[in-house]
């Protein structure tokens, strides 16, 4: 195999997903210092320092008072070639967020185990399971008490609605945390007390066989507790089925604690294994082999804004096919424009560099002279594709924009949309008004803030938002359908996106349900299609 294919199939793209606390920066942070990017000493001089430096890359936007990007590092470990695409939560929750999934070619999921699933994971889950990528879960905060293991396993696989496959087992949690039971190789690795993960844990590994062993090292109690939770586990849980895992029907899961650094290698060795090489991705003419001698690549995600006095941007995309070679000329497929990607860079820890080359399974980010927008194709000039673009993801909260001085309705128009295409909000009119009614809707209402903040500091338009009551948006399938003639409920409200694609907003979902029944073959949509 030439360096090219290896180049490749050393790639593992992931996304890494939690609800907010649960510990994804941590991991992270540990599967860095893995990595050898920052050192152990590094690492815990303080968590600030370091969630910093993976978190919030750009302390630009961060003063500005946005910090809605997610991060995307590049690491090596044991030969792979590692690129972890880190999704923002709580209030930084956003459109970028879902996005971010589909720029990636399997999850890894953080849980807490003293809390189970929660909120934010569900939604995220549900974009990964639209997917069907390959999702891994990592159960954390094992040195604090947990629930019952069953327990939580059993509230995956209800709440989330995929099987689960234990790799391995805790050993007790909390101040009786003792290790875990490893089920491939039928042994204990003990936990050791690392200082919060300042120094490498000293562990011992035990076979299950060697009951006197275990007793001494663990105690009789928690010795008899595991071996039937073995039985009973090998009893009840699924078999391990590759094919399962990567059509992500089936989550491997893993236990350990990301503060004190255990089990994360564990968890980072098996999961280099069996996440995939990167995925051929489809195309309106059929799948594309990331092999492909032709680069290709979508954008996932525009940044805007880097510098206010330039207006500038940056585009996020994700290379499909192919390497990237920063002087080799490119077609971004939209416009039809032949040209040179300027200022490639990748994202490393806590900074930026110049690349001049990338493979299938990078991330990039390219300076935006405003032509890029969300889902765009950019490939080989000589075999052009596009790719299948990024749905739009329902908003959950509505506003509409009153501007204050309409002597300034021009930069007012003109700054509104351009937040929009950036994908940043969603915008929408009345069925059949001018610009006049804009409704403003996000997917995370941190959004709203950034819209006023925006038009404040870069169009200098004042505006007031009046949340509306909004919670559900349906885009309308049908393609031959009179709009205006749909009778809906009361509440009901018909407006148009920015394409000028009609679609119904509901205040609940019973409304939903009853606009469906009153006319008669209407299919209706969470996610617009482009
Ligand atoms: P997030 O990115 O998912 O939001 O979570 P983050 O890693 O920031 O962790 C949230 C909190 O949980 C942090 O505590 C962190 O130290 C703690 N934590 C993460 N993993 C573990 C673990 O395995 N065990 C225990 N006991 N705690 C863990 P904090 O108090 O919010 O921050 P800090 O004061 O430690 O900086």
């Amino acid at each position: 195999m030439g360096t090219f294919d290896k180049e490749i199939d050393r790639r593992r793209t992931f996304a890494i997903i939690s609800h907010p606390d649960a510990g994804k920066t941590t991991l992270t942070e540990k599967f860095l210092l893995y990595g050898g990017q920052i050192n152990l000493a590094g690492s815990v001089k303080g968590k600030a320092t370091a969630r910093h430096a993976v978190s919030d890359w750009m302390e630009i936007e961060k003063q500005r008072g946005i910090s809605v990007t997610s991060s995307v590092l590049q690491f090596e470990y044991d030969g792979y070639c590692i690129n972890i695409l880190d999704t923002p939560g709580h209030q930084d929750f956003s459109e970028d967020t879902y996005r971010t999934l589909m720029a990636a070619d399997s999850a890894v999921m953080v849980i807490d185990a003293s809390k189970g699933v929660e909120a934010q994971t569900r939604k995220l889950f549900k974009v990964c399971g639209m997917r069907g990528i390959p999702i891994f879960t990592f159960i954390n905060k094992l040195d604090r008490d947990a629930r019952d293991t069953f327990e939580l396993l059993d509230d995956i696989e209800k709440e989330l609605g995929i099987a689960t496959c234990p790799v391995n087992w805790p050993i007790g949690s909390g101040k009786k945390f003792k290790g875990v039971y490893d089920r491939e190789s039928r042994s204990i690795v003990t936990y050791s007390d690392t200082q919060k993960g300042t120094k490498e844990g000293e562990t011992k590994v035990i076979s299950i066989d060697d009951e006197a062993a275990m007793d001494a090292e663990i105690g009789d109690e928690a010795t008899e507790k595991l071996l039937m939770e073995i039985e009973l586990l090998d009893g009840a849980s699924e078999e391990f089925d590759i094919d399962a895992v990567r059509a992500g029907k089936l989550t491997p899961v893993f236990f350990g604690s990301a503060l004190t650094n255990f089990g994360v290698e564990i968890f980072l060795k098996h999961f280099l294994e069996m996440a995939t090489t990167p995925l051929p991705r489809q195309t309106a003419d059929g799948l594309v082999d990331p092999h492909s001698d032709d680069f290709s690549a979508f954008v996932f995600k525009i940044q805007a804004n880097m510098n206010k006095a330039h207006r500038d941007r940056l585009a996020f995309m994700r290379i499909c096919s192919g390497k990237f070679n920063a002087d080799e000329e490119v077609c971004h497929v939209q416009s039809g424009k032949v040209m040179r990607l300027s200022q490639p860079q990748q994202i490393m820890a806590d900074e930026r560099k110049i690349l001049s080359e990338a493979y299938a399974g990078d991330i990039i980010g390219v300076f935006d002279p405003g032509i890029f927008s969300i889902g765009d194709t950019v490939c080989a000039p000589r075999k052009k594709v596009t790719y299948e673009g990024i749905p739009t993801f329902a908003p959950e909260h509505f506003a509409r924009v009153r501007q204050m001085d309409t002597m300034k309705r021009k930069q007012f128009v003109k700054g509104i949309n351009q937040i929009a295409q950036e994908g940043a909000i969603q915008i929408f009119q009345e069925l059949n008004s001018g610009l006049e009614e804009i409704i403003v809707g996000v997917v995370g209402v941190l959004q709203f803030d950034v819209l006023k903040f925006r038009l404040e500091n870069e169009y200098n338009v004042e505006i007031r938002l009046e949340p509306l009551p909004y919670e559900h948006i349906r885009w309308i399938e049908n393609k031959d359908i009179d709009v205006a003639k749909l009778t809906g409920t009361s509440d009901m409200k018909k407006v148009t996106d920015l394409k000028g694609r009609p679609l119904l907003l509901f205040i609940n979902s019973w409304s939903i349900q009853m606009t469906i029944d009153r006319n008669k073959g209407l299919e209706l949509s969470e996610f617009a299609r482009n």
